[in-house]
C-alpha cells in the first residue's frame, strides 16, 4: 500500500464520487459518451462481460484508478500468484490458482519456497486414473457391479462447486454416473438418497479439508454402516469409500488409506476448492478431458487477471462496481441471475465465495470498516425468478444490482424455448436500465435507470465454466484487496459450531 493516508483519502474520494452518481443517468451516460460501451464492455477468457449499464461516468473513474493504485491492488494480487502467506490470520499462502497452471509448471510457495507442481501433478494423475478406471468399468464395486453413483459426502466448500460444476456440466442423461450431493446433518437428506441407491453400483467420496466438520463425519460413519449393512466387509470397503482431505491422519484414522485417499494443500482455501482433488466427483461425471479444460479455461481467467491493465480487468472492474454500488446505489445486494438451468446453483455457490470470503468487519489490521464489505448475495435462476421477485426489482422502493448470466444457445429447440430464454434475459436488463417512467398510471410506472451487469458464455462447456467461475473468484479477492480485508478466512463461522456442540450435549442429556 502506498500510504495509508493516501489510500484513506482516495477510498473517500471513491465513495464521494459514488455517492454523487446516485441520480446520475445511465441512458444519458450513453448519449454523453459515445465510446461508453467499448470502455465498459470486454471479452476475458472468453466471456463477454458488459458493465456499461451502471450509474458511472466515465470521467469519474479516475478515482477508481486512485483507489487501485493506492490500495497495493497489483502487489497484493502478485502475492497470491507467487504462494507467499496473504492468509494472515492462519498463516497460510492462497493458491488456489497453481492448481490450474498447466502440467509442467514450477510452482513454489513464495520466492525459493517448497515445490507445488509436482504434488499437485501427481494428485492428480492419481484422480485421471481413478475417474478412468470408473467410468470405463475397469473399477467395479466389490462384487463385480459397476459404478452407477457417486456420493459426495461433505459441506460448504466441499459441497458447493462440485456440485455446481457436476449440474452445469454433466446433464444426467449424457453421463453414465450420478452424483449425490450429501451435505446436510439433517438424517433425512441420506435417506432421500440411499432410497434411489445401490451400494454395491455405488462409491463414496468424503470431502472435507479439515476432516474435523461435524456434519460431514457424521454422515460418513452413516454412509459406511450402509455399505456394512449390505454385506460388504471392512476390507472390501476400499472399492466402495475413497477420501479427498488436506488432513490425510484424520482420513486414515475414518479407516482410509494411501491407495484411497486424494489429498490436497493447507494452501487450497475451501470456497477456492473445486481446481483440488475436491473436484472429484466432477471429474467422475465429466471424464478427466472434460475436468482439465475446465482448469484451463479458470488459467485463461488467472492470466486475463494478472495481465490485463486495470480499466480492461474485468474481474478488478467487477470488484470495483460491487464497491461503487453501495454508494452509487445505496444497495447492499447484489442479485445474480443465470438464464441457464444448468447454472442454477450457481447464486449458492457465489454465497459462500463472496459472503464467507469477505462478511467481514474488520481490516487486516483489525480496524473497524465504516462500511460493510460484502453485499448480500442471492438469486434463483431466470426465467423462474421474473415469475416470483422481478416485480420488486422492477417496482420495490431500493434498486439492487443485478448480474445477468447469459449462455448462448447451441441449437434451437423446436420451440424456441432457448432463444426465448435468452430474449427474457436481454429484456429483463433493458427493462431496468429504461423501465417505464412516463406512462401515467403510477402502478405501471417503472423508473429504470436500475443496474445490471451482463455476462454472456458462448457455450456453457467445462472452458467457459471454469473462465466464469475464476472471474468471481478474482472479483472476490479483489473487493477484498480494494477494502483491505483478509479474504481469505472465516473465522466468524467457529462460534456457532461450539455453541452447538453444547446445546447437543444438553438435548442428549434431557433425551436420556
Ligand atoms: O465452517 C465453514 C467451513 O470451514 C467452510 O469454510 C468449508 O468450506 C466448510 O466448512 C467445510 O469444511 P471442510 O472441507 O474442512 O469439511
Amino acid at each position: 500500500m502506498m500510504s495509508d493516508a493516501n489510500y484513506a483519502r482516495a477510498l473517500e474520494a471513491f465513495r464521494e464520487q459514488a455517492r454523487t452518481s446516485r441520480r446520475l443517468s445511465i441512458l444519458e451516460r450513453f448519449s454523453a459518451e459515445p465510446e461508453r460501451m467499448s470502455r465498459l464492455s470486454m471479452q476475458a477468457a472468453g466471456l463477454y462481460v458488459d458493465l456499461s449499464r451502471h450509474r458511472v461516468a466515465l470521467n469519474a473513474m479516475d478515482t477508481w484508478e486512485r483507489l487501485v493504485e493506492t490500495s497495493g491492488f497489483a502487489g497484493k494480487r502478485d502475492a497470491m500468484f507467487a504462494g507467499e502467506a496473504i492468509n494472515e490470520t492462519e498463516n497460510r499462502a492462497v493458491y488456489h490458482v497453481a492448481l490450474r497452471a498447466p502440467d509442467g509448471a514450477h510452482l513454489t510457495l513464495g520466492a525459493g519456497g517448497e515445490n507445488v507442481s509436482v504434488e499437485i501433478e501427481h494428485t492428480r494423475n492419481r484422480m485421471r486414473d481413478y475417474s478412468r478406471a470408473v467410468r470405463t468399468g475397469e473399477r467395479r464395486g466389490a462384487r463385480g457391479r459397476p459404478i452407477r453413483h457417486v456420493i459426495n459426502v461433505g459441506i460448504g466448500g466441499s459441497q458447493l462447486g462440485p456440485l455446481l460444476a457436476c449440474d452445469a456440466l454433466s446433464p444426467p442423461s449424457e453421463s453414465g454416473i450420478e452424483v449425490h450431493f450429501l451435505a446436510n446433518i439433517d438424517p433425512e437428506a441420506w435417506d432421500r438418497i440411499r432410497a434411489r441407491i445401490d451400494p454395491h453400483e455405488s462409491v463414496a467420496v468424503i470431502a472435507s479439508k479439515s476432516w474435523r466438520t461435524v456434519e460431514t463425519a457424521r454422515n460418513a460413519r452413516a454412509v459406511r454402516e450402509w455399505f456394512l449393512a449390505a454385506g460388504l466387509d471392512e476390507t472390501e470397503l476400499g472399492d466402495h469409500l475413497v477420501g479427498v482431505t488436506a488432513n490425510p491422519d484424520g482420513a486414515r484414522d475414518f479407516g482410509l488409506t494411501d491407495t484411497t485417499i486424494f489429498p490436497f494443500r493447507d494452501w487450497v482455501g475451501g470456497r477456492y476448492s473445486l481446481w483440488s482433488a475436491i473436484g472429484l466427483p466432477v471429474m467422475l461425471a465429466i471424464g478427466p478431458r472434460g475436468f482439465d479444460d475446465m482448469l484451463a479455461g479458470a488459467h485463461v481467467m488467472d492470466r486475463h487477471f494478472r495481465e490485463a491493465p486495470w480499466h480492461r480487468n474485468a474481474p478488478l472492474l467487477m470488484a470495483l462496481l460491487s464497491l461503487w454500488n453501495a454508494d452509487a446505489v445505496g444497495s447492499q445486494t447484489e442479485a445474480v441471475i443465470p438464464y441457464s438451468q444448468a447454472l442454477a446453483r450457481l447464486p449458492a455457490y457465489l454465497q459462500q465465495l463472496q459472503m464467507e470470503s469477505n462478511g467481514k468487519r474488520v481490516r487486516r489490521d483489525g480496524s473497524l470498516l465504516e462500511a460493510p464489505a460484502s453485499p448480500v448475495v442471492w438469486g434463483e435462476p431466470g426465467t423462474d425468478a421474473q415469475h416470483s421477485f422481478f416485480q420488486s426489482l422492477h417496482q420495490g422502493p431500493q434498486a439492487q444490482p443485478v448480474d445477468f448470466v447469459l449462455v448462448r444457445p447451441e441449437s434451437y429447440d423446436p420451440q424456441e424455448r432457448a432463444l426465448g430464454l435468452l430474449a427474457n434475459g436481454i429484456a429483463q436488463a433493458e427493462a431496468l436500465l429504461h423501465g417505464q417512467p412516463n406512462v401515467q398510471d403510477p402502478h405501471k410506472q417503472y423508473p429504470g435507470n436500475r443496474p445490471s451487469t451482463t455476462i454472456l458464455l458462448p457455450k456453457l462447456d467445462p472452458r467457459h465454466f471454469g473462465a466464469l467461475i475464476a472471474l468471481y473468484e478474482h472479483k472476490t479477492a479483489a473487493a477484498g484487496w480494494l477494502l483491505d480485508i483478509n479474504s481469505f478466512d472465516q473465522w466468524g463461522v467457529e462460534l456457532g459450531k461450539k455453541i452447538a456442540t453444547k446445546h447437543e450435549a444438553i438435548l442428549s442429556g434431557a433425551a436420556n
